[in-house]
C-alpha cells in the first residue's frame, strides 16, 4: 500500500480509500443490505490489504453505514482514519431541501450549527469521540462560507475532528474555503469529487487550484458505480430507486460505447495481467499526483483485486490509447 498526508496536515493515509455508500443499503443500493458481520470482515480486509481511510456519510443508508463501521471499529478505532460528512442531514431543522428517500427527508445545511450537530450524531453513530476527516457534503451556497469554516474550526479546537475537506463543489469554493481569514487550521486539506476517465473534465478543472494549496483530490465513482468493471455488469439490471439504473452507461449508445471501449482495452488488461477496473484505477492515479483513490467495495474479493493497481505502470502510449477509446461517450457530470 502507498500513503500520503491529507493536504498539509500530518494525516497519513493509504491512497486507495475504502468508501461506504453501498454498506449503507437500502434502495439506493438494492442489491445488498449489509449486516455487522459483513462490516466486520470489510475492515478485517482493510487491515490485511494496508487500507486505513474510510470514508463514509450520515446519509448512506440513512445512518447505517456510520452505524455499522462504529461497531466493526470496536477496539481498532485508532488503527483507521475515519471520514465522514456533514450538511445533508434528516433532522428537520431546515436548511434546503436535498431529497426524500426511505421515508426521510433529507435537508442539506451547512450552517454553524448544523455542522456541529451532525459531527455530534456521527460521532454517536459511529461510537467514537473524534473523527479525522469532516467532507462538506455538498457545498452550498445559500449559507455563508464563513459560518461553516467557523465551525469546523472551533470541531478542531474541541478536538472533535482533525481536517476537513469539500465534495461536490467547485475549483473557486476551495479558494473561498482558504480565503476564510478566521481560520486557524491550514483549512480544506482534501476535495472529494466525481471523477473517472468517462467523466473527467470537472477533475481536470480542478488539479490546478488542488496543486496551488497541496490538497488531495479524491476521486469517487471512478468504476462508474460498476459499470466500469466488466462487461457482465452492463447486463445487469437495477431497481429504479437505485443509484446504478439512473447512470448514463444504462442507455443503450452509451453502453454500445462502452463494450467497444473494452475491445480496446482488453489487450492492455491482457499485457498488465489486470481486470478492467484496474486499468481505469491506474489511469486515474497518473492524473494528479496527490489523487486518493476512494473506492466503494462491500467484499473481501473486489478489495483484493482493487489493491493491485498500485503495482501496474501504464505509458503515456496505453493513456492515450485508452483516453481515445472513450471520447466519444464521454459525458460532463458536476455532481451525482
Ligand atoms: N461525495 C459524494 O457525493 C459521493 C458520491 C458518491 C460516492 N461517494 C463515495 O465514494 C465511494 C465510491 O463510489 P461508489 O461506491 O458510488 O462507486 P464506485 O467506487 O465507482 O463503484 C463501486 C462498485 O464497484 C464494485 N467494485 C469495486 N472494486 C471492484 C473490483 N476490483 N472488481 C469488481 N468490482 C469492483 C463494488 O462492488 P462490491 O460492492 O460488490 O464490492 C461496487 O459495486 C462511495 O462508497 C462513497 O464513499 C461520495
Amino acid at each position: 500500500m502507498k500513503f500520503q498526508n491529507l493536504g498539509n496536515t500530518d494525516i497519513k493515509v493509504s491512497t486507495v480509500a475504502l468508501g461506504t455508500w453501498g454498506l449503507g443499503g437500502g434502495s439506493v443500493w438494492s442489491d445488498k443490505n449489509s449486516t455487522e458481520a459483513d462490516a466486520i470482515k470489510l475492515l478485517d480486509a482493510c487491515e490485511e490489504y494496508g487500507i486505513n481511510y474510510i470514508d463514509t456519510a450520515p446519509v448512506y443508508g440513512t445512518g447505517v453505514s456510520e452505524e455499522l463501521l462504529g461497531k466493526a471499529l470496536k477496539g481498532r478505532r485508532e488503527r483507521f482514519i475515519l471520514q465522514t460528512k456533514c450538511s445533508l442531514n434528516w433532522r428537520n431543522e431546515g436548511g434546503n431541501f436535498h431529497y426524500s428517500r426511505d421515508g426521510y427527508t433529507v435537508n442539506n445545511d451547512t450552517r454553524y450549527d448544523a455542522v456541529k450537530r451532525d459531527v455530534e450524531d456521527s460521532m454517536r453513530r459511529m461510537q467514537t469521540d473524534y473523527i479525522d476527516s469532516i467532507i462538506v457534503h455538498y457545498v452550498c451556497k445559500d449559507f455563508p462560507v464563513e459560518e461553516t469554516v467557523r465551525g469546523l474550526e472551533d470541531l478542531i479546537k474541541e478536538g472533535k475532528i482533525r481536517t476537513y475537506g469539500l465534495s461536490n463543489s467547485q475549483p473557486f469554493d476551495l479558494d473561498e474555503y482558504k480565503g476564510v481569514k478566521t481560520r486557524i487550521s491550514d483549512g480544506v486539506s482534501v476535495v472529494q469529487e466525481f471523477f473517472s476517465i468517462l467523466s473527467p473534465f470537472h477533475g481536470r478543472d480542478y488539479f490546478e487550484v488542488c496543486k496551488k494549496y497541496n490538497t488531495v483530490f479524491q476521486t469517487y465513482g471512478v468504476l462508474e458505480e460498476g459499470f466500469l468493471t466488466s462487461r457482465e455488469f452492463m447486463n445487469k439490471t437495477f431497481e429504479k430507486t437505485d443509484i446504478r439504473s439512473r447512470i448514463p452507461w444504462v442507455e443503450e449508445d452509451k453502453k454500445k460505447g462502452l463494450l467497444k471501449a473494452f475491445d480496446i482495452w482488453e489487450p492492455l488488461c491482457k499485457d498488465h495481467n489486470c481486470s478492467f477496473s484496474n486499468l481505469v484505477e491506474t489511469w486515474a492515479l497518473t492524473q494528479y499526483d496527490r489523487m486518493s483513490l476512494l473506492v466503494g467495495m462491500r467484499r473481501k474479493e473486489t478489495m483484493s483485486d482493487t489493491v493491485t493497481c498500485l503495482d501496474i505502470k501504464l505509458s503515456a502510449e496505453e493513456i492515450r490509447l485508452m483516453e481515445d477509446a472513450v471520447k466519444a461517450i464521454q459525458v460532463e457530470v458536476l455532481d451525482k
